[in-house]
């Protein structure tokens, strides 16, 4: 079997290593020599910080084919994208796509896929915010809809499917599989690379201190001067009153404060909040673990808190990961500065237990899961 598997943004490097792996384990131990992952980068993360240090920190293969499309508006990428996937797909004649998460890369995966009748398979399927205002929700949805492998990380996202007719009572193709979360296989696996790792240089002189690790890069919070003005002065007043704020600056973000002199001026007034550039992915599982608390408006990151056993406070009016609302370990603030401090004192104030943490994303093997789902799919 043959699949060709879609990745273009930092997340899905990290989600596409777990099944990777367990491809490549896989092959090692068959003789048969008929299983093939055809590996393809679309581009849309492209500086090294957020791309080439993941392929190298997780041993995911070179890309069989780069398609270098960079940044752009949701259409130019979007359409870029689909123009040279699909004559990628058409060239490398896989039996199935693969694709993962909610951006603009699962979708333009999925899109060239499914019209040129070739089946795709969804990791990380059935997750909503219900608010279609973030690309990521449309993304979400018509992928999910072009599916017909969707992989589920819960039991939330199973149900959001069943509410949206999926699987389909008429296309007996469409397959609904709870796998578990890669992210979770993730955080296990190379989690472990990262044991005895020291902070990265970037938070000397925070060895041995609390300190809360922030990040921002969602939309709604940044493509408003204004509306990420208040984020970064809620930020210095945590740091501030409570403890320091390590923030490592998403490209996206960097480039907002680059065009505004008012957020360059918040920056360097900042005396609590310290930016950092973005962290590989060792680095980041070591800042996590160290961090007293998790600030932040990032699907992963919310869940990575948990792995590692730290409170989470989300920058935003809703999540997609309601279970971790409901087992205690993160909270909906929203992005009012008054509402993330009182969040942010409320879960300082918490005892949460890592031990008692309840099974929410499965057994850590969602990667084998998948690739057996595919390969009993192909047969
Ligand atoms: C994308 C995804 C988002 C995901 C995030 C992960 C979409 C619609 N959004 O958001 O769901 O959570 O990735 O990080 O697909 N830039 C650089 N260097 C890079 C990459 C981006 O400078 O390597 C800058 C560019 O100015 C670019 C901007 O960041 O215009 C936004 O990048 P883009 O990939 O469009 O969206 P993200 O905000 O990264
Ligand atoms: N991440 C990282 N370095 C950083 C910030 C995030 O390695 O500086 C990792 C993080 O550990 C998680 C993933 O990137 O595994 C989350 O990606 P991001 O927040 O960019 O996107 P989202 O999950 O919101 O789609």
């Amino acid at each position: 079997m043959k699949f060709l598997t879609v990745v273009g943004a930092r997340p899905q490097f990290i989600k596409a290593a777990v099944v990777s792996r367990a491809v490549r384990s896989r092959i090692a131990a068959s003789t048969d020599g008929s299983l093939r992952e055809v590996l393809v980068h679309t581009g849309q993360h492209y500086d090294a910080s957020m791309s080439q240090v993941f392929f190298d920190e997780l041993d995911i293969p070179k890309p069989d084919h780069h398609l270098g499309v960079g940044s752009g508006s949701h259409g130019a990428q979007t359409g870029a994208m689909l123009e040279r996937l699909e004559s990628v797909i058409l060239q490398e004649k896989p039996d199935i796509v693969l694709v993962y998460g909610d951006t603009n890369s699962t979708l333009a995966g999925a899109l060239a896929a499914a019209k040129l009748h070739v089946p795709v398979a969804h990791v990380e399927a059935g997750l909503r915010s219900f608010n279609r205002r973030m690309p990521e929700e449309l993304n979400r949805v018509m992928t999910d809809h072009l599916s017909t492998l969707l992989f589920c990380p819960t039991q939330t996202a199973i149900e959001n499917l069943r509410a949206e007719g999926l699987p389909h009572a008429r296309r007996a193709e469409v397959n609904v599989i709870r796998t578990g979360d890669v992210m979770f296989d993730a955080a296990l696996f190379y989690g472990a690379r990262a044991d005895g790792r020291p902070l990265p240089s970037g938070f000397n002189g925070l060895h041995g201190k609390d300190f809360i690790l922030a990040t921002i890069h969602r939309a709604e919070n940044t493509d408003d001067p204004v509306a990420l003005g208040r984020l970064l002065e809620a930020l210095e007043q945590i740091g501030e009153r409570l403890m320091p704020v390590v923030w490592p600056v998403h490209p996206r973000t960097r480039h907002l404060m680059e065009r505004h002199e008012t957020l360059r001026s918040i920056c360097s007034r900042a005396q609590h909040l310290r930016m950092v550039e973005p962290l590989g992915y060792l680095d980041m599982v070591v800042a996590e673990r160290r961090a007293r608390l998790v600030l932040t408006d990032s699907g992963g990151v919310q869940k990575e808190a948990f792995f590692h056993g730290k409170p989470c406070v989300t920058m935003r009016t809703e999540t997609e990961w309601v279970e971790l609302i409901d087992a205690g370990w993160n909270v909906i603030a929203g992005t009012e500065p008054e509402a993330i401090m009182t969040a942010v004192e409320k879960m300082l104030n918490t005892y949460l237990d890592p031990a008692k943490q309840p099974p929410l994303y499965g057994d850590g093997h969602a990667g084998e899961a998948i690739l057996e789902t595919l390969v009993a799919w192909a047969k």
